[in-house]
């Protein structure tokens, strides 16, 4: 089997049923007493039990071996990877901005190119994020990841990003978004440079928001998600497995890859999504709608319409709205933003939030445009506007985001950041 066998099965959480070599799949039920070919089954739970059948996730494997095949685990380099509980520094109520992170000069894979951000809650009782960056120049070899913390939604920025997993293949460039639930194990293959973005989830996984009186389309519609098709290495070498388990990394030995799924079915499955077809929603009068419109994905916590976190973009889309300011307003906000921008320029911003970086903008912080932007947008003759060939996206969740030491040190911050909201005039009640 060549890794460059890529194909693809679309919608949501759809219950799949994929083989690599015909017959791998028994017929009518999970775990026949000889499953064919002599393959091993393997029930791999996302969700309890007995979580409700609407949100109630696993998939069924069929392999060459068990996955149980392996020795102890150990404890590995954790480079700057970082976990809940955050609490390196205290908390920080000041906004933040990065310059991006630079593409490595060393041989670095994926593993070794992660960097944390921040983030919040507990991953052992299921809350809240963990954010992530990550560069990489050279592929992952006879070494395959997984993350028993939480599932990992990959947002790439730079370079195409080839996700070996065990339940197939997935290739993603910038402007796809890429899903790895808990658990999966899979390795990162690349011809050039990769940069990016990670929301690690903690919470419940993500799953595409309620529409209300939008209607039953629009936002990302169920059909254009993609999951691999089954496939397989069949490999005898030693191959190292590291997993992120109580916020700690863990190394272990195979002797072979753990990629050997012939078949499997279920609905607990790598996924990605091409945002070009993202549904963009606003205003055909005025004012315009709250971020919220532009949500792609949504993880909800235990209170009704307070996510613990929700994955919005902000993609090219006209905008046509009379007598209205059109940028983002300023806001204070409950929830806590942390951004990315994948390409272009983003409309409240004139300067200093490049491809690659990042901003985070925690609770009841005040933000918005930037002086330059708020002229702009507050002069401009409104016309119908196309904004166009950019990408930004927020990971927004109901906690506030506690940065890492690194990303406080880092000379990426940018330590001006404030003075973006100076040279305000004074408004003048009459
Ligand atoms: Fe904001």
């Amino acid at each position: 089997m060549s890794s460059n066998t890529v194909s693809y099965q679309t919608g949501f959480a759809n219950h799949f049923a994929t083989e690599a070599v015909a017959g791998a799949l028994p017929v009518g039920r999970n775990s026949p007493q000889k499953p064919a070919m002599g393959l091993y089954a393997e029930q791999l739970s996302g969700t309890a039990f007995t979580a409700p059948r609407d949100h109630n996730f696993r998939s069924w494997l069929y392999r060459l071996r068990p996955s149980a095949q392996h020795g102890p685990y150990k404890p590995f380099d954790q480079g700057q990877v970082r976990s809940t509980p955050f609490n390196e520094t205290p908390p920080n109520p000041n906004r933040m901005r990065w310059d991006p992170l630079p593409l490595p000069d060393q041989p670095t894979d994926w593993v070794e190119g992660l960097v944390t951000y921040g983030g919040n809650g507990c991953s052992e009782s299921g809350a809240g994020v963990g954010i992530h960056l990550y560069v990489a120049n050279r592929s992952m070899i006879d070494r395959v990841f997984y993350n028993a913390d939480g599932e990992m939604l990959f947002v790439p920025q730079e370079g195409t990003h080839r996700f070996v997993t065990e339940m197939g293949v997935i290739e993603a460039k910038p402007g796809h978004m890429v899903v790895i639930p808990r658990g999966v194990r899979f390795r990162i293959e690349l011809d050039a440079p990769i940069r990016g973005y990670i929301c690690e989830n903690y919470g419940a996984p993500f799953r595409l928001p309620d529409l209300g009186p939008i209607g039953a389309n629009g936002l990302a519609n169920p059909r254009d998600f993609e999951t691999p098709v089954a496939w397989f290495e069949d490999v005898d070498h030693e191959v190292q497995c590291i997993q992120k388990y109580g916020g700690r990394l863990w190394a272990t030995t195979f002797n072979h890859s753990p990629l050997d799924v012939v078949g499997w079915h279920g609905n607990y499955a790598p996924y990605r999504y091409d945002t070009a077809r993202f549904n963009t929603i606003g205003t055909v009068s005025f004012d315009h709608p709250d971020p919220s419109i532009f949500t792609v994905l949504t993880s909800p916590s235990d209170t009704p319409g307070t996510a613990n976190c929700d994955f919005v973009i902000f993609a090219p889309r006209w905008m046509v709205a009379e007598d209205t300011f059109r940028p983002p307003w300023f806001h204070r906000n409950v929830m806590s933003e942390f951004m990315g921008l994948i390409t272009g320029a983003y409309d409240a911003k004139a300067g200093g939030f490049a491809p690659g970086g990042a901003s985070l903008h925690n609770r009841m912080s005040g933000h918005g445009p930037d002086q330059a932007s708020w002229q702009g947008a507050t002069d401009a003759d409104l016309k119908p506007h196309k904004i166009e060939n950019t990408l930004a996206f927020m990971f927004e969740t109901r906690m506030p985001i506690r940065t890492t030491k690194w990303a406080e040190e880092t000379p990426l911050m940018q330590l001006d950041y404030d003075d973006c909201w100076t040279g305000f005039e004074k408004g003048k009640p009459e």
